[in-house]
């Protein structure tokens, strides 16, 4: 791929030059957080981390365990915990569960500390992609889409805020990979990066 004349090699280098933080990305269940988010990862040589699978691991349980067993309010609070914790790493692509941005506390420290991605599709989109997995406790409920619907009406506002959006409702995620990465590079060429 070519952007601005550069190669995808020297995209990457001028990136990787510039980025000091982690990049958080964020957006609805079924958006491509961790398929985008592992591919990103790849692309940039850093490493790929998903705040559930932390939270699985502090917690020695699954999500839909951690649901049924502590309740949603529990879970929330490890996830602010986790995402407390995971800002402060080296640069490294970080996917986060779709939930994260109606915490204040959580939101606004990845806005302060981190670059945050948002990934953005559509309902139809969402409502295809999350059918056949059935690890969302959420989704468990008779009329998924009708949830996925409320969910992202309450939700845009705050994804919105984010530093930069991709559309992700294209089958192909190496296209959003890649539109990632020239967002990216030009939200770092135009030193948008706060001091820390
Ligand atoms: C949730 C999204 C899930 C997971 C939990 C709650 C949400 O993560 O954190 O089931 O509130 O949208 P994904 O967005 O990775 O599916």
């Amino acid at each position: 791929m070519q952007y601005e004349g550069m190669s995808q090699d020297e995209l990457v280098n001028r990136i990787k030059e510039k980025l000091d933080r982690p990049v958080m990305l964020v957006g609805m269940m079924g958006a491509g957080k961790s398929h985008v988010g592992r591919q990103l990862a790849a692309e940039l040589g850093v490493d790929f981390i998903d705040t559930d699978k932390v939270i699985e691991e502090k917690a020695g349980a699954s999500i839909p365990e951690i649901f049924a067993r502590d309740g949603e309010a529990r879970f929330r609070e490890a996830e602010k915990n986790t995402i407390l914790e995971l800002v402060e790493t080296e640069p490294a692509i970080i996917a986060t569960g779709g939930g994260v941005v109606m915490n204040e506390d959580s939101f606004q420290t990845m806005l302060q500390n981190t670059v945050v991605i948002w990934l953005k599709a559509d309902l139809d989109t969402l409502v295809l992609r999350t059918a056949k997995n059935k690890n969302r406790p959420l989704l468990r409920e008779e009329n998924p889409e009708k949830i996925l619907g409320d969910l992202l009406a309450a939700r845009e506002p705050f994804y919105s805020k984010s530093h930069i959006a991709v559309d992700s409702s294209e089958e192909c995620a190496a296209r959003a990979t890649q539109e990632a990465i020239k967002s990216l590079y030009a939200y770092l060429n135009h030193d948008n990066l706060s001091s820390l």
